[in-house]
């Protein structure tokens, strides 16, 4: 029999968050609540993960499906009406309890709004939970400000009797600052044994899971707790301000962890890195830098000021500019970047390639050593090596109706203000003036030029002013 299974409660519509999504889809650096809660659990059970869904069940199941990353397997259950905790533990017995027989003599129970949990204080829970042979232990911790929380209500000796919560406490009660965290080892014969016995007689006329814990005081077996020194660890998100505290910690907790790996940050309160973005040695990241999603930046990068770069791939040796927009690029080696640079899905820039300042690239390759220094469009684009993109030369990519490629082989240059009316392909070492529009393709080698011939009229200009004038003269 395996030892430990999990249920991870994420039912509540978390009414106090003020939304229309459900409370664990609220993302904390980068990542839903329930992200950190499945991924928590896959590194310690050894048998399932249920999760119990409710309110915004569709929206979260799809998004648990899409999670590849997530190690453990998961089985989801229904709660149809939230009637209380002790009620969405008891959906997953069906799951846990196949033919009345346990499937691991533990389970691990979670709240889904505990996003700062760490997989070390949850092992150091479960060996408490063996080593004193407990048929209960939870996780408490102690807050300066438990308001909210259920009380941790102890005897003369210290042992725990009951878990009372905020608004079915007396006055004294209210007074404990020592919370439970809702998280519990329980073993799994007594918790389904216990949760049948439940009762909802309480303000919130609720079925109580933590009521478990005076079934236990009841029947005379081991009821255990460890407190956490860590209450940070132990945040229970139920609004947006709780939400908003999360957010902070957890980008700090990140933070901590990449300067410790050699990254360096010039003003590290103001660095976002989401949770999942991989960073390498001696980068330095200055002010107001934002890295999201599933972003990779190698050694020796520089990113500059306000740069937000989502779900990039990003080398060794890349400078970044300052203000630049980048989202799904993929940029090798010794590539520049900027300032004020907008990389859109699908951009590639070979190694040290570069890209200056105004200049959009959408699904577009630039060749190893090519350059679009300024102000440029560059869409739907296969550019080869040693290009030269002069400022101001637009991709015409879009007709109206459909999209079409432009072709620049090695070598070519393109005049700057030129506009390239795609489909159409430069051929390699090919010249194209300044000031051109290209709409049928230029052989290798060839100079080409489509510009209405020049006519100068000679004095036209001091007519023109004269008239002007003799006209406002009147
Ligand atoms: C719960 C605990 C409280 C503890 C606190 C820690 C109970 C009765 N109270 O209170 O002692 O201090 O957590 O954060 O357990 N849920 C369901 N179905 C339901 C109700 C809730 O799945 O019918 C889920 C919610 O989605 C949430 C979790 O259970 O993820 C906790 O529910 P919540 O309403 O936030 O409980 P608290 O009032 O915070
Ligand atoms: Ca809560």
């Amino acid at each position: 029999m395996a030892h430990i299974a999990a249920v991870i409660m994420a039912a509540g519509l978390g009414k106090r968050m003020r939304s229309k999504k459900a409370k664990v889809m609220h993302p904390v650096a980068g990542r839903p609540m329930i992200w950190y809660m499945i991924n928590v659990m896959g590194q310690l059970v050894d048998s399932k993960v249920v999760l119990v869904l409710g309110h915004g069940a569709e929206q979260v199941h799809a998004y648990v499906d899409k999670q590849q990353d997530l190690r453990a397997s998961i089985d989801v259950v229904q709660q149809p009406t939230q009637l209380g905790t002790g009620d969405a533990v008891k959906q997953a017995q069906a799951v846990l309890m196949p033919d009345d027989e346990p499937l691991a003599t533990s389970c691990l129970i979670v709240n889904g709004d505990t996003p700062l949990l760490t997989a070390s204080t949850l092992q150091c829970l479960l060996m408490h939970h063996q080593a004193e042979q407990a048929m209960v232990t939870m996780l408490t911790t102690n807050f300066p400000d438990p308001h909210g929380y259920g009380r941790v209500v102890r005897s003369v000796a210290h042992d725990v009797i009951k878990i009372v919560e905020d608004r079915d406490a007396t006055p004294e009660e209210l007074a404990i600052h020592e919370v439970n965290v809702g998280t519990y080892v329980v073993d799994s014969q007594f918790l389904f044994n216990a949760l049948n016995q439940i009762e909802p007689r309480n303000a919130q006329g609720e079925y109580y899971l933590t009521d478990i814990v005076s079934i236990a005081v009841q029947e005379e077996v081991r009821v255990s707790a460890v407190k956490t020194q860590d209450a940070t660890e132990c945040w229970g998100i139920n609004t947006r301000e709780h939400l908003a505290l999360a957010e902070q910690a957890m980008r700090g907790r990140i933070r901590t962890h990449w300067l410790r790996e050699g990254v360096t940050m010039l003003d590290p309160a103001t660095t976002m890195i989401d949770d999942g973005v991989q960073l390498g040695q001696d980068t330095v990241l200055h002010p107001h830098v934002t890295l999201e999603g599933q972003t990779t930046i190698g050694e020796d990068c520089v990113i500059r000021a306000h740069t937000r770069i989502t779900d990039s791939q990003i080398g060794n040796c890349v400078v970044v500019e300052d203000c630049c927009v980048m989202e799904k690029a993929v940029l090798e080696d010794g590539a520049s970047v900027g300032p004020f640079a907008r990389l859109r899905a699908g951009t590639v820039l070979q190694q040290k390639a570069k890209v200056g300042n105004f200049v959009e690239v959408k699904n577009t390759v630039l060749g190893e050593g090519s350059k679009a220094g300024h102000l440029s469009y560059l869409g739907d684009g296969i550019i080869g090596k040693h290009v030269n993109v002069g400022a101001g030369t637009i991709t015409c990519n879009y007709d109206g109706f459909r999209k079409s490629q432009t072709v620049i082989e090695d070598g070519v240059f393109i005049g700057s203000g030129s506009q390239l009316i795609a489909p159409v392909t430069i051929g390699q070492g090919a010249v194209v003036a300044a000031g051109s529009t290209i709409t049928d393709d230029v052989p290798s080698d060839a100079v080409s030029l489509s510009r209405v011939e020049q006519e100068n009229r000679k004095q036209a200009a001091a007519r023109r002013r004269d008239a002007q004038t003799k006209a406002s003269d009147k």
